[in-house]
């Protein structure tokens, strides 16, 4: 469900016609409802009401302070993986003990950073991490809360490159080792063991690969407690799929309610990082239709939006609904629809039946929420595109368009060659 629809001929979002806004603000453009967000982050966390649970968002999904803002005023937490996650969410102003550090490349600066913070814990990737990071916690005076990450080995049945929980990815502690490692961590003075953790991929359509990977930690959590160790937090990552095309993937109802079903028997408290299922179909990227071309085998439509505004179709073939802002009763064509940066592989849809696009038209692309601006780059030196929150029938500019001064920011030519020759 998303609050993006069209009124006759013209897609709205909310109660606001994407052409005024885009006339406003121009292309590219990144519109977020702010109802749909809302909504999908309440359906999520009361989905697990009936037990104790922190939702921690993950902000490499869509890190936008604002965005972030909203699900902390909902009563959630953030999961972050970088120092400058860690710094959105403050300015967020999320309560610190309800975000969760992951990632396999932790730097001494970002341990410090999150100790000073007061986050609630980091999830562990390696021995030498958790040397890492009870040394800094000894040197600051503190107990660092910490929980392993755990590799379940489990097959998520998704894309390889957002699959993680195989044995072959970089992620986690093989869940062999791990008790072992847990051991081990307990002699460490400076460190609070206070859960287990594990991700095992992304966009991911079925519920039995979570459950797969819950058996295996439910395991974990009874050899830790016969040996004594105390844990309070199963944190189950991230991972839920959503709808981009035909996937019919579970409502977070279901999920929620398998999960709590095979755990009747544990007693922690639940963190969860979702992402994408909360933002990705709140969210679209609005571009205009520069120039359109034919060769003898193919039609192209050139738009304002490339692969450094979203990478997802370029990185993994993803797909991307592509529809127009205003409907017309031009007759449909297949064609590419294509970007401006000088790549072959910069498209954002590829053989599609579309109704004939013109110059200036606008188009947007659906389910653009999650790792969408995120993973926005200033390739071929485009300046980024802005982000829009519409409100009711209000809209909110959350991230103005980059200027090009922004572009060459702390770029310096050394005196030595300023001169002329
Ligand atoms: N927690 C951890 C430790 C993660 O690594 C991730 C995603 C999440 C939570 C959130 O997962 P979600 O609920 O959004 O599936 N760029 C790729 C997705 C990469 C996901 C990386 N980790 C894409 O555009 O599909």
């Amino acid at each position: 469900m998303h609050d993006f629809h069209y009124e006759g001929k013209d897609l709205w979002c909310e109660e606001v016609p994407i052409r005024d806004l885009v006339a406003q603000v121009g292309t590219p453009l990144y519109i977020y409802s702010h109802r749909t967000l809302k909504n999908h982050f309440r359906v999520f966390n009361d989905a697990f009401s009936r037990v104790p649970h922190i939702t921690c968002f993950a902000a490499k999904s869509n890190s936008n302070i604002a965005i972030l803002r909203i699900f902390i005023r909902e009563g959630g937490g953030v999961d972050i993986v970088s120092g400058g996650e860690l710094y959105r969410a403050m300015k967020a102003r999320v309560d610190p003990q309800k975000v969760v550090y992951s990632g396999v490349g932790k730097r001494i600066d970002e341990i410090e950073y999150a100790l000073a913070s007061n986050i609630l814990m980091f999830n562990v990737e390696s021995f030498q991490e958790l040397e890492v990071i009870n040394t800094c916690a000894a040197r600051m005076n503190r107990k660092a809360g910490i929980a392993l990450r755990v590799n379940p080995d489990v097959d998520p049945q998704t894309h390889p490159y957002i699959s993680t929980g195989l044995k072959e990815n970089k992620f986690g502690i093989n869940v062999e080792k791990s008790l072992e490692t847990y051991l081990l961590a307990s002699k460490l003075k400076n460190l609070d063991i206070k859960g287990i953790s594990c991700h095992i991929g992304s966009q991911l359509t079925k519920i039995s690969p979570f459950i797969d990977a819950l058996d295996r930690l439910k395991k974990l959590f009874g050899h830790l407690k016969a040996a004594g160790l105390k844990i309070r937090y199963l944190d189950l990552g991230g991972g839920l799929g959503i709808t981009y095309d035909e996937e019919s993937p579970p409502h977070p109802s279901e999920y929620a309610d398998a999960i709590i079903g095979a755990s009747r028997d544990l007693s922690c408290t639940f963190i969860l990082e979702p992402g994408r299922v909360i933002v990705g179909n709140a969210g679209i990227l609005v571009t205009k239709v520069l120039y359109t071309k034919a060769n003898e085998d193919k039609n192209f439509i050139i738009v304002d939006a490339g692969m450094n505004d979203l990478l997802r179709p370029s990185l993994y073939k993803s797909y991307h609904h592509v529809q127009p802002v205003q409907k017309t009763k031009r007759k449909e064509i297949i064609a590419d629809v294509v970007g401006p940066i000088c790549e072959s592989g910069d498209y954002l849809a590829r053989e599609r039946r579309l109704q004939r696009f013109e110059r200036d038209d606008l188009m947007a692309v659906m389910s653009a929420g999650a790792y969408g601006f995120t993973m926005a780059s200033n390739y071929n030196s485009r300046p980024r595109a802005a982000e829009v929150l519409v409100m009711g029938d209000k809209f909110h500019i959350i991230r103005k368009r980059e200027e090009y001064g922004e572009l060459i920011r702390g770029e310096k030519i050394p005196d030595m060659i300023k001169r002329k020759q």
